[in-house]
């Protein structure tokens, strides 16, 4: 059976998954652009002994992307299985409590830089493929394409998509890249959010100056973003920014209600994170916030003297690098134009700001009444008991959205990450149990779609 054969294999599932862990694929970072190449063999190789009747590596001006293929009968319904082999950068190092790149496993989880976002979820997908292959129960037939550059913004794959329609050709998109609600409740992701992502830049002096000689005189290009900064969200939470929410669908109260009854506790949601208070957009639940409201966010801020000891200084630079979630309707090239006019408007005349758009995509909605939804859904009821209830996520997977512009085609976000697992943070970690029951999940997920 196969559930017999997942279990009594578990060991060497979490061995290679450990080899493909200890490859260090981050894709922002150039000096690593061999070991992504790496990981992408090592998923190619994964995937050949496991039976797929092709392999390949798509090389494209970045990382490669692996795609694969099993066709089982030309006539049967085709999945296209999605994911990432890339990787967040681990830093801050100093943080994690075992190296990013040497897998432990404590209290029953994984510990490692892309345990669960994404390495460990696309590894369910080949162990599931080679179960149902042993068994001679593959019942439709698949595609996988997994990419090397999620992380950094999908640039190629883009590209690869658009010109690559009829080798794509698919009935449906399954991708585990995402959260449920708990080991106790599952869940399916049915919204994610958008993403306009921007560097800026705020030039005062023409040289860093003497902050006695200078100061008071001359605008500092750090105190001048920081205002700029403060000025974007108001009072009530809202962002400031001339026709940000012009796009944004407010959903009905029925639908809103049905949201807020998904489990949450804030208390806990509080004590995980150390914090006192939750923060937001007013008249919002932390629900909503997260789920189907738009957010603008500085990632990163610097400029001046961060050294040790003090350093009397008035900075000629600033930078921040600022990214705004969207949400379904809010297109990312007409918010980053917003953005950048509203910017250089709210710029004062002492100083001189350059905007660069870096990334980003578009949200997307996926529909809960195809037959994949139900297959997802009947497959959940069936390994974990429960029907899972579908829910909106407030992280971002711009391709999906392209998947369903280029291909035509419907996602389902069939995830088994826990919000709590540290995805992007030190010390990213991913259940055993969740690898373990998502690789049933996705067996029993094929079942029910040839099924149907
Ligand atoms: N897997 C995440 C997205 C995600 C995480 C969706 C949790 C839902 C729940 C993905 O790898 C990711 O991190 N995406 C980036 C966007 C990308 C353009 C860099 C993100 O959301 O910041
Ligand atoms: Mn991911
Ligand atoms: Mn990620």
């Amino acid at each position: 059976m196969i559930k017999e054969y997942i279990s009594a294999n578990e060991q060497r599932y979490l061995d290679e998954l450990f080899e493909l862990l200890r490859i260090p694929s981050v894709s922002a970072d150039s000096t690593k652009k061999s070991d992504v190449r790496k990981a992408a063999e090592f998923i190619k190789d994964k995937l050949a002994a496991a039976g797929v009747n092709k392999v390949e590596l798509c090389e494209t001006p970045g990382h490669p992307i692996v795609y694969a293929e099993k066709i089982i009968d030309p006539k049967l319904p085709t999945v296209l299985v999605y994911g990432h082999y890339d990787v967040q950068p681990p830093d801050p190092l100093d943080l994690w409590h075992s190296p990013p790149f040497e897998p432990v496993v404590k209290d029953g989880k994984i510990y490692a830089r892309g345990s669960c976002d994404d390495k460990g979820q696309v590894y369910m997908h080949v162990k599931a493929f080679e179960a149902l292959m042993k068994h001679n129960a593959m019942t439709c037939n698949v595609k996988f394409m997994i990419e090397g550059e999620e992380e950094v913004g999908s640039e190629h794959l883009g590209i690869f998509v658009a010109s690559n329609k009829e080798k794509l050709k698919a009935d449906v998109i399954l991708i585990s890249d995402t959260a449920i609600i708990s080991l106790d409740t599952p869940s399916i992701t049915v919204g994610l959010r958008g993403l306009s992502y921007m560097e800026v830049e705020v030039t005062g002096p023409n040289r860093d100056l003497h902050s006695g000689v200078y100061g008071g005189a001359v605008a500092n290009p750090i105190n001048i973003l920081s205002k700029m900064i403060a000025s974007m969200h108001d009072e009530n939470g809202h962002i400031t920014i001339p026709g940000f929410y012009n796009k944004v669908v407010e959903l009905s109260a029925a639908d809103r209600k049905a949201m807020n009854e998904a489990p949450f506790n804030i208390e806990s949601y509080k004590k995980e994170l150390n914090i006192d208070d939750v923060h937001g957009e007013k008249d919002y639940t932390t629900l909503e916030r997260t789920g189907i409201r738009p957010t603008l966010d500085v990632n990163g801020i610097w400029g001046g003297y961060t050294g040790e000891g003090a350093k009397t200084v008035l900075p000629s630079k600033a930078y921040a690098k600022i990214s705004m979630r969207l949400v379904p309707n809010q297109d990312n090239t007409e918010i980053t134009e917003l953005f950048t006019k509203h910017f250089q408007a709210i710029a004062p005349k002492s100083v001189k700001v350059k905007v660069t758009a870096l990334h980003g995509g578009q949200a997307a909605v996926t529909p809960t009444d195809s037959k994949a939804f139900q297959a997802a859904s009947d497959a959940f009821l069936e390994v974990w008991g429960k029907r899972p209830i579908p829910t909106r996520d407030g992280g971002s997977i711009p391709i999906v959205a392209l998947f369903k512009k280029e291909l035509g085609l419907d996602t389902v976000l069939m995830g088994f990450g826990l919000d709590s697992d540290a995805i992007h943070s030190p010390n990213e970690h991913y259940g055993i149990k969740n690898f373990m029951l998502g690789i049933e999940t996705i067996t029993s997920f094929y079942k029910h779609y040839s099924k149907a």
